[in-house]
C-alpha cells in the first residue's frame, strides 16, 4: 500500500480521550473537593498511570473530558513554579525530575467541560470537534491495569483498524457492572465480537466476557453519539454507540495481558496499591511487615 498522509491517520493512533467528569460519589467524603482521578495507588494519582500508559502506547494528543471541581487533575500536569524552585534549592534533583516528567509538550494537552453528567458515551462525544477524523483511545482512569507491557501499547500493536476494546472474563454476578461481549469467535488474544450489551443482568448476558476501560475507536463513533439516545441507567452510553459498527468494521476484543483492578471500588484501590507496593524494591520488606502485623488482627474467629 502506498503511504499518503491520509492513511497514516486512517491507522495511526495519536490522540486519546481521558473522561473525567464523574462525581466519585462511591468514594465520599474523600471525593467531596478531591476529583476521584487523583486518588493514589501509592504515590501517583490513578489519572497519572493512565496518562503515563497513553504515551508509552506513542499517543501524543491527550483530551481530558472534565466537570466542575477538577481543576486539581489540570494543576497535576502543569509546571508548580514554587515547588520547583524550592526542590532545586534543596538539591532534591529526583523529586524535581519526577515532577518534570509530568509536563507535556506545550498544546498537546486540551481539556473540555462536559458540562452534565449524562454518561461515558456523552463524555466521549465532548472530544469529538478534537477528534476529527482518526482513530482514538478512550482510557478510564479507574481500570488501572497492572502490565509488564501496558495494556494500550499492546492494544496498539495488534490494532489495524475498527474498533478495539480490551476484555477480560468477570464473575457472572458482576456482569451488571459492565458492557458485555457476545463472542463471534477467538484467535490468540483477539475475540471477533458479534454483539455486545451494556450492564446485562446474569440471565441476559451472553457470555462473562467483559470490556475494559481501554477502547480504540473508529471516528464513526460520533455519528451515533450524535443520536445521544439514552441506555442503561438512563445515560448516554458508549457501549450503545458502537453497537451498530460491528457489522460495519473490524471489531475485536483483546484479551490483554495484565492485572487489572478496579479503582472504582475501595477494595480495588486497595488492592492495586498493595500490588504495586509488593513490587517495589524501596517498598516491599515495610509493606510486607505491616501486612503481617495487620492481618492476624484483622482475621476475626468464627
Ligand atoms: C463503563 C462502560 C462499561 C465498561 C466499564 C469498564 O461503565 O460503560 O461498558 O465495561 O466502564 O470499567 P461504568 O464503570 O462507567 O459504569
Amino acid at each position: 500500500m502506498k503511504i499518503t498522509q491520509d492513511n497514516i491517520l486512517a491507522t495511526k493512533v495519536r490522540k486519546a480521550v481521558f473522561p473525567v467528569g464523574g462525581l466519585g460519589t462511591r468514594f465520599l467524603p474523600v471525593t467531596k473537593a478531591m476529583p476521584k482521578e487523583m486518588l493514589p495507588v501509592v504515590d501517583k494519582p490513578l489519572i497519572q498511570y493512565a496518562v503515563e500508559e497513553a504515551a508509552e502506547a506513542g499517543i501524543e494528543e491527550f483530551i481530558f473530558v472534565t466537570g466542575r471541581g477538577k481543576t486539581a487533575i489540570e494543576d497535576h500536569f502543569d509546571h508548580s513554579f514554587e515547588l520547583e524552585y524550592t526542590l532545586r534549592q534543596r538539591g532534591k534533583q529526583e523529586e524535581y525530575q519526577s515532577l518534570n516528567s509530568l509536563i507535556k509538550l506545550p498544546g498537546s494537552i486540551s481539556y473540555i467541560r462536559q458540562q452534565e453528567p449524562l454518561g461515558l458515551g456523552h463524555a466521549v462525544w465532548c472530544a469529538r470537534h478534537l477528534i476529527g477524523n482518526e482513530p482514538f483511545a478512550v482510557l478510564l482512569a479507574d481500570d488501572f491495569i497492572y502490565a509488564p507491557t501496558p495494556c494500550l501499547k499492546q492494544m496498539v500493536d495488534a490494532y489495524e483498524k475498527g474498533v478495539m476494546v480490551a476484555v477480560m472474563d468477570v464473575e457472572l454476578s458482576h456482569v451488571n457492572r459492565y458492557g458485555i461481549i457476545d463472542i463471534m469467535q477467538e484467535h490468540q488474544r483477539q475475540v471477533k465480537v458479534k454483539a455486545v450489551i451494556e450492564k446485562p443482568s446474569p440471565e441476559q448476558a451472553p457470555s462473562r466476557l467483559a470490556i475494559i476501560g481501554r477502547y480504540i475507536l473508529d471516528s464513526e463513533v460520533f455519528e451515533h453519539l450524535d443520536k445521544q439516545e439514552r441506555g442503561a441507567g438512563g445515560e448516554i452510553q458508549l457501549t450503545d454507540a458502537l453497537s451498530p459498527m460491528i457489522q460495519k468494521m473490524p471489531f475485536n476484543g483483546y484479551r490483554f495481558d495484565g492485572t487489572r483492578y478496579d479503582c472504582g471500588s475501595k477494595g480495588g484501590l486497595l488492592a492495586a496499591s498493595i500490588a504495586v507496593a509488593l513490587n517495589r524494591s524501596d517498598l516491599r520488606d515495610e509493606v510486607l511487615n505491616e501486612l503481617s502485623r495487620v492481618i492476624p488482627h484483622s482475621i476475626k474467629p468464627a
